[in-house]
C-alpha cells in the first residue's frame, strides 16, 4: 500500500519539478505514456484478487487523476508564459517611421484596360467577359468561320487535345475575344453595349507578337444601329484614349467573317524629333478591326437580323498600350522584369478618370 504512495508521490514530483513545455512531455510520457510507470502499476491490476484490486485499483486512479490535474495545471502556466514573452516582445511602434517596403507597380495592360472601362463606362457600355479555354463553336462556327473556312488557318489556333472535347466540341484556347459576343447575346437580351478585354492565344511570337496577348472586343446590339454610330464611337474612344482632340481615323473596307461590311481603322501619326506621335495625318498606323455584326452572327445567337443590328470591333490592348507609352518590344511586357515595371508601370494610386486624364 505504502508502495502507491511512494510511487504516486515520486511521479508527482517529476511533474511538477518539470520547468519547460519539453520537460513536462517527457514526464508525461514517462508517468502515463504506453511504457510508463503509472500505466505498469495500473497493469498489475489484473492478477489481484478482487478485493485486492478496488482496494489499490481506487488508490491507483486517485494519483492518475491527480497528475493527469497537475499536468494540465503546469502546462496553462507555461503557456501563459509563453504568451507574454511574446507581447513583451513581439511589440510594434506605431510612431516608428515605415521601412522602406518594395513598391509594385500597376503594369501598362492593366492601366489601359481600366482607362479603356473608364472611356466605354461613360458611353454606357457594361464590362462582359468570357472563358480563355473556349469551345470551337463560340471561338469560330458561331462567328460565321465554318471548319472549312480558310480564316482559322489565320488564327494559328492552340487546340487541345481531341479526348478533351466537351459535348463534343472541340476546346481551343480563344483566338480572339470575339467569342463574348456570342456569349453575351445568347445569355441577354439586347439592347446590348458591352466591352470585352481579356486574354487571347495565338500561336506566334516575335517583337510585336507574343503567343499570349491581350484584346478587347466592343459589341453594340440594337435597333436601327448603323456604320455612322460604329464610327462615332470609335473617334470619341480613340480621342478620349490617347487624349488629343486631333486624332484622325481612316476607315479601310476590310473583309471579317462575323462583319458585313467590315472596317479596318487607321489613325493618323504625325513624326516628331523622329518619333511617331498619334494625331495628325502624316502617316497612318491599323490600329482595330470592326464592323456591322453579320446577320448570320445575329441568327446563330438566336436574335431576328431584321429586328436587330449591330457593330463590333476589336483591338489589341498590349499594342495601345504602346502606341500611347512608347514601349517598342511586346515580348518586354511579359517578361516581369522589375526594372522595365518600375520604368513603365504607373503608381497604384493613379486611378484613371476622365475628369482627371485617362492617362494621367
Ligand atoms: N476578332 C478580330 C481579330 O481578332 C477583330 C474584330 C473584332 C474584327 C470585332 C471585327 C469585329 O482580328
Amino acid at each position: 500500500m505504502s508502495d502507491i504512495e511512494a510511487i504516486g508521490k515520486r511521479l508527482m514530483q517529476l511533474v511538477e519539478r518539470s520547468k519547460d513545455m519539453d520537460a513536462l512531455e517527457s514526464a508525461r510520457i514517462a508517468v502515463l505514456g504506453k511504457n510508463g510507470e503509472l500505466t505498469a502499476l495500473l497493469k498489475t491490476l489484473g492478477s489481484m484478487s478482487p478485493e485486492e484490486r478496488v482496494e489499490k485499483g481506487h488508490k491507483i486512479n486517485l494519483w492518475k487523476a491527480a497528475i493527469i490535474g497537475t499536468i494540465e495545471a503546469q502546462k496553462t502556466i507555461f503557456e501563459t508564459a509563453t504568451l507574454q514573452t511574446r507581447l513583451a516582445t513581439e511589440r510594434v511602434d506605431m510612431t516608428l517611421p515605415a521601412p522602406d517596403a518594395p513598391r509594385g507597380t500597376i503594369h501598362p495592360v492593366s492601366q489601359v484596360m481600366d482607362e479603356l472601362a473608364e472611356i466605354f463606362a461613360d458611353m454606357g457600355f457594361a464590362v462582359a467577359e468570357g472563358p480563355e479555354i473556349e469551345d470551337d463553336w463560340h471561338n469560330f462556327t458561331a462567328l460565321n468561320i465554318p471548319e472549312t473556312h480558310p480564316a482559322r488557318a489565320m488564327h494559328d489556333t492552340f487546340y487541345f487535345p481531341d479526348d478533351m472535347a466537351r459535348d463534343g466540341q472541340k476546346m481551343v484556347l480563344r483566338t480572339h475575344t470575339s467569342p463574348v459576343q456570342i456569349r453575351t447575346m445568347t445569355s441577354q437580351e439586347p439592347p446590348i453595349r458591352i466591352i470585352a478585354p481579356g486574354r487571347v492565344y495565338r500561336s506566334d511570337s516575335d517583337a510585336t507578337h507574343t503567343p499570349m496577348f491581350h484584346q478587347i472586343e466592343g459589341l453594340v446590339i440594337d435597333k436601327g444601329i448603323h456604320l455612322g454610330h460604329l464610327k462615332w464611337t470609335l473617334e470619341t474612344f480613340l480621342k478620349a484614349y490617347f487624349e488629343r482632340e486631333d486624332v484622325v481615323l481612316r476607315l479601310r473596307p476590310s473583309y471579317f467573317p462575323f462583319t458585313e461590311p467590315s472596317v479596318e481603322v487607321d489613325v493618323g501619326y504625325s513624326v516628331i524629333n523622329g518619333k511617331r506621335v498619334i494625331g495628325g495625318a502624316e502617316g497612318w498606323m491599323e490600329v482595330l478591326g470592326s464592323g456591322m455584326v453579320h446577320r448570320k452572327v445575329i441568327a446563330a445567337c438566336g436574335l431576328d437580323p431584321d429586328v436587330w443590328q449591330g457593330f463590333a470591333f476589336g483591338t489589341g490592348v498590349d499594342r495601345l498600350a504602346m502606341l500611347k507609352y512608347g514601349m517598342d518590344d511586346l515580348r518586354a511586357f511579359f517578361d516581369g522584369d522589375n526594372r522595365w515595371l518600375q520604368h513603365y508601370g504607373f503608381n497604384a494610386l493613379d486611378v484613371p478618370t476622365l475628369s482627371g486624364g485617362v492617362g494621367a
